[in-house]
């Protein structure tokens, strides 16, 4: 704990705030003392200047468009790493040697079934039901079949909880697009890595042969890593306040599931392929950049801007790579992929843009490789939580395991009317 203080004067206050300094990124004032001794809350709106919580897991810097887990910077895990292995890093805080990385992936692999009953929540599903729904449904649900993995207070169930959780997601996920088109549920296949598997279960049917792409399931796994954690954005922090209440598992996970479907969060990408289709041509651009930028317009330009990120998103350059290496091997021409590009290099020259620091985010190029794997739109917000439920699973067991942490419970500055007594209706 460091001494450095700062002093908060005025309005009859006169109080000093320690400063706590972490080992990168911005200091903190330390405010947990300031009601007791000001009679004041701070004032903070959607947090864009709250720390609320300590954590050793992500570090983003916003400014130079870096993203760390647990130190290692995200472009070199996209080059050298593997899913499972980042799975490893967020849960535990070091990369595995190899005996550790083959127990951890037997681990996940002999998790990967659900309880067969599990199958006939599905039922309850109307078959246009969007997957998220179903998400938020059966995840939830996973409470009433592994009472084993209940209890936060107990380590190992909460490892077996975050296993399960991370192991079963891919499960549920292919399950709920089998459901939508009416084919049987694919069985998880040991013998394949965790993206293959996904994969297989994704696409393949009884009746003939299923051959994995190995650049697809390449292009899979780097998805998943570079979606894996980001610190404490919406939904990780639904699932931290969730947990703080010390909620199962399951219910939290199925709580950063519903936020994450929101299309200013995870629901992005689905929201920025559906914009992409809807410019539909190269010459329409100025007209939706128009409407971005029109403050009457509720129109945003979905896959720009970020709340952390005023330069560019590391994910987003990767995504760009990844996109071009996609459509290349599946010869795949998506006039789309034209739209993207030129809009982001409109978009980038624009003073608009520009002034306000909004740059591609990870969603902007994530749907046009996703559409080209064959995945459809609906399938794309899903996908990111398969892969956050490492991150969200990670950043809940340290919650958990953190001493000073105790129920999250924010204030407000009331607005509303003061105190008067009821009237009665005949008087009203
Ligand atoms: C994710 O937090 C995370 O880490 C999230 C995420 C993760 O991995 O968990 O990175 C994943 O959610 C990425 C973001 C995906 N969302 C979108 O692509 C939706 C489109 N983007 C916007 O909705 C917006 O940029 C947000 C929600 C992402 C950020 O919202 P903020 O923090 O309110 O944006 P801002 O304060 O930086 O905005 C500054 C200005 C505002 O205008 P003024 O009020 O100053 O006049 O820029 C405007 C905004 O209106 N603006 C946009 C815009 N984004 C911000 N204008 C047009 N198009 C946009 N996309």
């Amino acid at each position: 704990m460091s001494d450095k203080t700062m002093k908060l004067t005025g309005q009859g206050v006169d109080v000093d705030l320690p400063i706590l300094s972490g080992t990168v990124g911005p200091d903190v004032i330390d405010i947990r003392k300031l009601y007791a001794q000001s009679g004041m809350f701070t004032y903070d709106p959607g947090f864009t200047s709250t720390a609320s919580c300590d954590s050793s897991i992500t570090y983003i810097d916003g400014d130079l468009g870096e993203l760390q887990y647990r130190g290692y910077p995200i472009e070199q895990l996209a080059e050298h790493s593997d899913f499972m292995e980042v799975c490893y890093l967020l849960l535990k805080g070091e990369l595995p040697n190899k005996e550790e990385k083959a127990k951890f992936i037997n681990d996940v692999t002999y998790h990967t079934m659900l309880h067969e009953q599990i199958n006939h929540f599905f039922n309850g599903f109307r078959r246009d039901a969007h997957p998220m729904s179903i998400m938020c449904g059966v995840v939830g649900a996973l409470a009433s079949f592994y009472h084993d993995s209940l209890d936060i207070s107990d380590e190992h169930q909460r490892l077996v909880a975050s296993y399960r959780l991370i192991a079963k997601m891919p499960t549920i996920a292919a399950m709920a697009y089998k459901y939508s088109v009416g084919q049987p549920f694919v069985y998880p296949d040991n013998n394949l890595s965790y993206s293959a598997n996904f994969l297989k279960m994704m696409f393949s049917v009884p009746c003939e042969e299923y051959k994995v792409n190995p650049v697809l399931e390449k292009a899979m796994d780097l998805i998943f890593m570079l979606h894996a954690d980001h610190e404490q954005n919406a939904s990780t922090s639904t699932v931290r306040l969730a947990g703080s209440s010390g909620a199962n598992p399951f219910a939290c996970i199925a709580s950063g599931i519903a936020c994450l479907w929101g299309p200013a969060h995870g629901g992005a990408n689905e929201a920025c392929l559906k914009m992409l289709q809807e410019i539909g041509s190269v010459d329409r651009i100025q007209e939706y950049i128009g409407k971005a930028k029109d403050k009457e317009d509720p129109f945003r330009l979905m896959g720009f801007g970020h709340r952390v990120y005023k330069n560019f998103d590391p994910r987003a350059k990767v995504m760009r790579e990844t996109a071009h290496k996609v459509l290349a091997e599946l010869g795949v021409q998506d006039p789309l992929l034209d739209v993207a590009m030129e809009l982001e290099k409109i978009a980038l020259e624009d003073p608009y843009f520009v002034e306000k620091r909004l740059y591609p985010n990870v969603d902007f190029y994530s749907g046009i490789i996703l559409k080209a794997m064959g995945f459809p739109t609906e399938m794309f917000t899903v996908l990111f939580a398969v892969s956050r439920t490492v991150g969200w699973v990670s950043q809940w067991n340290e919650m958990i395991a953190d001493p000073i942490q105790k129920i999250g419970r924010p204030r407000q500055l009331f607005l509303g009317e003061t105190q008067r007594d009821f009237v009665k209706i005949e008087d009203r």
